[in-house]
């Protein structure tokens, strides 16, 4: 587990892409309204910090373009494009790998061992810190009720989710991307696994949509008590990661992955049926 249940900002959080902004500030002007959202944010992780400052979709909906994201959300792209090139002038210090450069096997090895690690740590942290939430505050705020019961849902779903990643799709992207290796590839697309967890994700944000909605956008009332307010602290900061966590998956190994498969076809039917 490498990210901290009281990590900050889970944007820039990522390590070990040093130096990365100074090749970025030249290329935010280039940056175009009609530009795919998803694309921008696997091109320049940096720049997500900026468009989860402005609420926009850029994992469940990446192929939206940016005018599109900023029109769904009612913001002005016109605001959008000026905070990238502010951003860009500014930004001096702010690793984030640029995970589209890396293969599906880093990329599906990452993804399990920061996202899903952290999800799975901060649901059972949530269950308990709701449990004890419940029982001081539910008499004044019965909405802690409905809460309780969203993140449960959520839970269950996220957990089933990710066990299907680790168990069978991601195993399957690793090896469509070794060559050697000698398989029987199954009687289906990879697209089919892909557009399942698609749907997940989809179900996913609604859940997230619907849970902050029970708790007023995750802001504490004036009679919350520390972990009252650290329960809405750590869903907040796990929404922020589970759009990251999809954005990687929708935007950038799920596509890795379509494109693996039609290469080994091509070349499966290049050496006569032979697949190796
Ligand atoms: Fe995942
Ligand atoms: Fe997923």
């Amino acid at each position: 587990m490498t990210q901290s249940l009281h990590a900050g900002c889970q944007c820039v959080g990522e390590s070990g892409h040093q130096g990365l902004c100074q090749r970025t500030a030249p290329v935010m002007d280039k940056i175009r309204d009609s530009d795919l959202i998803g694309s921008i944010a696997a091109e320049r992780p940096e720049l997500i910090c900026v468009f989860e400052r402005f609420g926009l979709d850029y994992c469940c909906h990446g192929d939206r373009t940016l005018a599109g994201a900023c029109e769904y959300r009612g913001v002005s792209t016109g605001e959008v494009l000026e905070a990238i090139r502010n951003f860009g002038a500014s930004a001096v210090d702010a690793p984030s790998r640029v995970w589209a450069d890396a293969t599906m096997t880093e990329l599906a090895d990452h993804i399990e061992q920061t996202h899903h690690a952290y999800a799975k740590e901060a649901f059972v942290r949530l269950e308990d810190l709701s449990r004890e939430v419940v029982a001081a505050h539910a008499v004044h705020h019965p909405e802690l009720l409905l809460l309780a019961e969203r993140l449960a849902a959520l839970a269950d779903d996220m957990r089933d989710h990710m066990v299907r990643e680790e168990r069978v799709l991601f195993p399957w992207l690793r090896r469509l991307e070794r060559r050697s290796e000698i398989t029987s590839s199954p009687p289906w697309s990879v697209r089919r696994p892909i557009e399942c967890m698609e749907h997940d994700h989809d179900g996913v944000a609604k859940s997230f949509a619907r849970i902050s909605e029970s708790c007023g956008g995750y802001s504490a009332p004036s009679d919350a008590c520390g972990k009252y307010r650290f329960m809405l602290k750590l869903l907040r900061d796990l929404e922020q990661d589970t759009h990251i966590h999809i954005h990687k998956e929708n935007n950038i190994l799920f596509p890795a992955g379509v494109r693996a498969e039609a290469v080994k076809a091509a070349r499966t039917f290049a050496d006569g049926g032979h697949d190796h």
